[in-house]
């Protein structure tokens, strides 16, 4: 969604904003503006384009020590510099990240007054009623908007006439600050804040932050005062940059090993029993018993996107473990579906962000119904996390290229250790089935430095994609989920059509799409299926595909069935989504690269979708 920030101190206000929106960028790059107390009131300077375009047009001696300052991903309204934040209306000026519900009937309500909107937003109607209810009581005004407003948001609110403040809210959108040496600060995220400080606090829905140079105010929902609860971040600021990678993304395919183990091995812990040392997962450190995985009558993963597809691996999983069934439902579905849930229901969200509206939605949904909730999440303290009963976090670290890889991979690690501490819990595998299981996925870890040495092929086979208009990934099982993956990682930042198709499924229709040259990506990981796979990819392949095989080393497949071979690094089949994860996040990478694209911020898309 937006990014928006907000600093007043010490510093020369347009610098600290600028910089912040730099880091902020992930979250939209339709358009980008500042407003900022001068000597001549408030100023604002606002534009398409990124951050780069606003840089440029800032006046010279912008002189200011307090300001807002946005990133716009456009939901109401085309991209426009007239949309574009922030927004004034009489003493008021605002920013904000969300989306207003009930914006058509207030600027029905506020046009009778005589006001007359100049944007398409719903954001410039929020500012006008704030305007409206203002009488020099910024709190009680706010306090009164919000009693309006319906829908999300995270205000930063200017009042002309109380220069050096900067009033926040937030209901649904995430806001993060600290006051620290260089002033008070507050954010959409941690990353914007980190420069300054490692220490921060999350605002809490409907409270109301009041910053000036000296410090931050807090009051409650009922105006009574509260205060920060100050956490430390664990990763530093090099986390957040490039460090020598051309990209993001190239970078945190590159981190995924570490990411990896640093999600997998805290949980894992030495068991004794009959005299026997067993290696098995441990969620003792994440306050999560085994009692939330025992007398499951079943499990529900909800979820979007990419955080979905590691749900569909989970599923696999889990069915295979612990023998209940488990759904994947997408979250925007999931919350209108009146699904089934109750007590004995295990409801497991996913979710990189943790602020993703739809999957916000739905963990409220399975918290209101009474089911338990349990959820994977990799930014510490966020909605998401916050709000379930349980949470398991992967430490993939910072993730802030779009396309998500490495939080990928840790989600997938978190199925896996759940499922096997489940399994284990409920009398699915023993002590030693268990350890024999754990045992793997740690030696998954280091085939993964293998896969990334496969930069050079993946480079070249790429080259055959780039000029694709349309481009089938095919897989059985866990191939079928990794399928659907790889096609949204294609899609999201190369803008090349592409499908994943259960292997099976393919002669029932979309097989007629098949002619010379469609390139097929063909996952045949699992020995279990693979003569089926090998007759779908000759089904393909008798068309005239382009195929590309990523399976095993001793898979036997005529040569002649494919152009292209990608062996894994030898791994048990249970591991094997790994390696190929991380195939097909380079082929993604090399193709949207060698398109000339914006690999880490793809047109219309957004790092965290905190709208519904
Ligand atoms: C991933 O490559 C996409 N950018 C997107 O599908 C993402 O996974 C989805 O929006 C969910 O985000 P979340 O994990 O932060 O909830």
């Amino acid at each position: 969604m937006c990014g928006i920030i907000g600093f007043t101190g010490g510093r020369n206000a347009a610098g600290v904003l600028l910089d912040g929106l730099a880091e902020l960028e992930y979250r939209g790059y339709d358009s980008a503006g500042i407003s900022c107390f001068t000597q001549n009131g408030i100023t604002t300077v606002k534009t398409v384009g990124k951050v780069a375009n606003l840089k440029a047009c800032l006046p010279p001696g912008l002189n200011s020590s307090c300001g807002i300052g946005h990133t716009r991903w456009a939901t109401h309204g085309g991209v426009s510099q007239t949309n574009a934040h922030p927004h004034t209306c009489g003493r008021v000026t605002l920013i904000h990240n969300g989306i207003i519900e009930n914006y058509l009937a207030l600027r029905e309500e506020l046009e009778k007054t005589g006001r007359t909107p100049v944007s398409q937003t719903d954001s410039e109607i929020a500012a006008m009623l704030i305007d409206s209810l203002y009488d020099g009581d910024a709190q009680a005004a706010i306090r009164a908007a919000a009693a309006r407003l319906e829908g999300a948001y995270a205000f930063c609110i200017l009042f002309a006439d109380q220069p050096g403040t900067i009033y926040c809210i937030r209901k649904g959108s995430p806001l993060v600050a600290c006051h620290c040496e260089a002033g008070s600060i507050i954010a959409s995220d941690m990353v914007a804040l980190l420069r300054y400080s490692k220490d921060y606090f999350v605002l809490e829905e409907n409270q109301i932050a009041r910053l000036n140079a000296d410090g931050i105010a807090l009051t409650g929902a009922d105006g009574t005062p509260s205060f920060p609860d100050y956490q430390t971040v664990t990763w530093d600021v090099s986390s957040a940059q490039k460090n020598g990678f051309k990209h993001y993304m190239e970078k945190e395919i590159h981190e995924q090993p570490e990411a990896l183990s640093r999600t997998i091995t805290p949980r894992i812990i030495k068991y004794h029993e009959n005299g026997a040392v067993y290696t098995l997962p441990d969620f003792s450190a994440d306050c999560i018993p085994d009692s939330v995985f025992q007398k499951l009558s079943r499990i529900i993963i909800t979820a979007c996107g990419t955080a979905m597809h590691a749900g569909m691996m989970g599923k696999v999983l889990f069915e295979r473990l612990l023998r209940i069934p488990v759904t994947v439902d997408i979250a925007s579905e999931f919350r209108y579906q009146d699904p089934i849930l109750d007590e004995n229901t295990l409801v497991i969200t996913v979710s990189q962000s943790g602020e993703t509206a739809d999957t916000l939605a739905a963990l409220r949904l399975a918290r209101s119904a009474g089911a338990r909730t349990l959820s994977i999440v990799n930014v510490k303290g966020s909605s998401i996390a916050r709000e379930s009963e349980h949470v398991f976090y992967t430490h993939a670290g910072p993730e802030i290229a779009v396309a998500s890889t490495k939080a990928y991979t840790a989600q997938l690690a978190a199925f896996y250790l759940i499922a096997f501490r489940a399994a284990f819990a409920n009398g699915r595998l023993t002590a030693a089935e268990c350890s024999a299981r754990t045992d793997g996925l740690l030696s998954m870890i280091p085939s993964i430095h293998r896969v990334l040495e496969m930069k050079e092929v993946t480079e070249k086979l790429s080259r055959h994609l780039t000029r694709a208009s349309d481009l089938f990934f095919i897989g059985r099982g866990m191939d079928y989920a990794l399928s659907c993956e790889g096609s949204i990682k294609l899609k999201e930042i190369s803008y090349i059509h592409s499908e994943a198709y259960a292997a099976g499924e393919l002669k029932h229709g979309t097989l007629s799409l098949i002619t010379a040259d469609v390139p097929v990506i063909a996952l045949a990981t699992q020995h279990d299926v693979l003569p089926k796979m090998v007759s779908n990819i000759k089904e393909v392949r008798a068309r005239g595909a382009f195929v590309i095989l990523v399976t095993a080393a001793d898979a036997v497949v005529e040569e002649s069935q494919y152009d292209y071979r990608i062996d894994l690094p030898a791994t048990d089949d249970w591991f094997a989504p790994f390696a190929a994860a991380v195939v097909l996040q380079l082929i993604a990478y090399h193709t949207s690269y060698l398109r000339g694209l914006d690999v880490d911020q793809p047109r219309h898309l957004a790092k965290s979708v905190t709208v519904e």
